[in-house]
């Protein structure tokens, strides 16, 4: 069954798209993030291919043009100012010739740019070539800072530094190694967020003070992946920025049959081996769902998060794993009104109104979707993505979504579920 496009609702999308455009790149939503965010734009850019492909490309562009020296491309580019969010470019500390923070964040600029190229070359653009040429070396240095500055020891697992490089800040998989950075901050907090959010759906001071320890200690190594690296208080080799990262390396090395040399095919080659490698001992059979390795403690964690399931998007699973996390979603979907929750309704930790423990996150959903797609359960894949669009055309394009009630949460019109809602919706 095709899913019916609905005129009015892309129209919808594309005027969040406009009214968060601040010249070429878009803000995830006015007032709580008034900046470039990394992964929030790289799905923005495959919304934009859907319609408007030079804007796709300025998307990425723009993105890039924070990249740093050494390769990485940080979580917020602090294009121009504004005084809406904390913590602000003081803060970071950092010495780009543009303002950004010090970390990054997943890695979907390779994947967004396959959608993005294969959409301009079916357009027939003449600037296709060229311009993800330019960014395709863009993302090829930012894999190589992955792999160098991130899995120094080879292992086949990226680390990230701090919850907010994971995309899903307040996820309870954080809890017990954030139990163990200290409250105490040399940088004075000043929360913004809860001046334009309910505080009940965000984190709690606590965390935040956290948070901001853990940019105080970066900020303190010059931010020098080495240095951090060795300092790190919080250090967690996770499952769903490798799988996004083994995914997109894929996504280039498909761009590189054609726009590449062979040299750097090999080297992709090669960082895909290593990385699908890493990924693929992750699987825990006793729990039907992939873990995250804390590299502090030496324990895996097991709180059940919808990052146990992003390898799909990265890994051919074998028929007894397919089963395995097929029926594992399905028992996280049961009784929801919308899924997949982002954390497990039968944890102890679900809370579904509170970010990133609970509620429905219309991206989560197109990544878990395309997993399942390329895993053979192309059926609940579209039950997850029709779900998905019919909770953005019920309550509208916010932030989130609560599991139970279906109540749209969070920021109120935000870009990504924008774009989500136009790639999804145009899913047969
Ligand atoms: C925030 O400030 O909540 C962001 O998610 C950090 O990236």
């Amino acid at each position: 069954m095709m899913m019916k496009i609905d005129k009015k609702m892309s129209e919808a999308a594309w005027a969040i798209l406009a009214e968060n455009d601040r010249g070429g790149y878009t803000v995830p939503t006015a007032h709580l993030y008034p900046f470039q965010w990394n992964w929030d734009s790289a799905f923005v850019a495959i919304g934009f291919a859907t319609y408007d492909i030079d804007r796709a490309y300025r998307e990425l562009e723009r993105l890039a043009e924070g990249q740093w020296d050494d390769g990485m491309i940080p979580h917020i580019i602090f294009h121009a100012p504004s005084d809406t969010y904390f913590p602000g470019p003081e803060v970071w500390g950092t010495r780009h010739r543009i303002p950004t923070s010090g970390i990054t964040q997943p890695p979907v600029f390779g994947m967004a740019l396959r959608q993005v190229h294969e959409a301009a070359s079916a357009a027939g653009r003449p600037d296709a070539v060229e311009r993800t040429r330019k960014l395709f070396q863009n993302a090829l240095r930012s894999h190589r800072w992955w792999l160098r500055a991130r899995d120094p020891e080879g292992t086949g697992l990226v680390s990230i530094l701090h919850p907010w490089e994971s995309g899903s800040d307040n996820s309870p998989a954080w809890d017990e190694a954030l139990k163990r950075v200290p409250t105490s901050t040399k940088t004075t907090i000043r929360r913004k967020d809860t001046g334009h959010v309910d505080a009940a759906m965000r984190p709690r001071d606590e965390d935040y003070q956290r948070f901001i320890h853990l940019v105080d200690v970066y900020r303190e190594c010059e931010w020098d992946p080495a240095r951090q690296w060795e300092a790190a208080p919080f250090k967690i080799a996770d499952v769903q920025m490798t799988g996004i990262l083994a995914r997109s390396t894929a996504d280039l090395l498909i761009l590189a049959q054609s726009l590449s040399s062979p040299e750097e095919r090999g080297e992709l080659e090669r960082m895909h081996q290593v990385l699908t490698e890493g990924l693929a001992r992750r699987w825990r059979q006793d729990l039907s769902r992939f873990v995250s390795r804390d590299l502090v403690s030496h324990r895996d964690v097991e709180a059940p998060t919808q990052a146990c399931f992003i390898p799909l998007v990265a890994l051919t699973l074998d028929d007894q794993q397919r089963r395995a996390i097929r029926s594992e979603i399905k028992r996280w979907l049961d009784g929801m009104v919308v899924g997949v929750p982002s954390t497990a309704p039968f944890s102890p930790a679900f809370e579904p109104k509170r970010y990133w423990r609970g509620p429905v996150w219309a991206v989560v959903n197109w990544l878990i979707s395309d997993g399942l797609r390329m895993n053979g359960s192309e059926d609940l894949a579209r039950e997850i993505e029709q779900g998905t669009v019919q909770a953005i055309e019920r309550a509208g394009f916010c932030e989130y979504f609560d599991p139970t009630t279906g109540e749209g949460l969070g920021g109120g019109t935000f870009s990504w579920t924008a774009a989500a809602y136009l790639v999804l919706s145009q899913r047969s």
